[in-house]
């Protein structure tokens, strides 16, 4: 079977049409962080974001591979989600929801579908992506749970707090309020990586 011709080549479009779609409402997540000054936290959701584009450059590729000459415009009728609104908790919510659909209910169909018609390596593809949809899943639950509960900052041991703008570290279970050498506020502060 031709790829053009076959399921797969439908459910890649449908999975960069969702990977590009969580990347802009990841960033939209990114950007209201920044706005309300958890910079730590908007870093972290860069970072998936940008993980988000690797995917769909992925699986953009595997698309091109069919025969690019013709492939022109790709139909695609499905649902993606908009629930998101300019609420920072409800959104790393709903973004931990949105992954586990990929990982748990998406991208199992669409790696079964690509072994069934032979095309193993983008089985292999949708089998690496669900690993990743599914830290991606935890990251977001567990900061959604610390944030809800204003433990972004506490801890119940001591730990080691950085200042990521000069490198003055402390030791606490709550990270400081204002950077005592550079006055950066504690939405800068990041826990000191082992
Ligand atoms: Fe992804
Ligand atoms: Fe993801």
């Amino acid at each position: 079977m031709k790829l053009k011709d076959s399921q797969t080549f439908k459910n890649l479009a449908r999975a960069f049409a969702g990977e590009c779609q969580a990347r802009t409402r990841y960033e939209f997540i990114e950007y209201g962080a920044r706005k309300q000054g958890y910079k730590a936290l908007a870093d972290i959701i860069d970072k998936i974001a940008y993980q988000e584009f690797t995917h769909a450059r992925m699986i953009y590729s595997f698309i091109q591979s069919a025969d690019t000459k013709t492939i022109d415009n790709i139909e695609i009728c499905t649902g993606y989600p908009f629930r998101q609104k300019w609420d920072l908790m409800d959104n790393l919510k709903f973004a931990s929801e949105d992954e586990g659909v990929e990982a748990e209910e998406l991208y199992p169909e669409f790696a079964k579908v690509a072994e069934e018609e032979g095309f193993h390596d983008i089985a292999a593809l949708f089998r690496n992506l669900i690993k990743i949809e599914e830290t991606h899943q935890n990251e977001f639950k567990r900061l959604y749970n610390q944030f809800k509960a204003g433990k972004l900052y506490k801890t119940d041991t001591e730990v080691v707090w950085k200042c990521p703008e000069c490198g003055y570290e402390s030791t606490s279970k709550e990270a400081f309020e204002i950077c005592p050498v550079c006055q950066a506020k504690q939405g800068a502060v990041t826990l000191k990586e082992a």
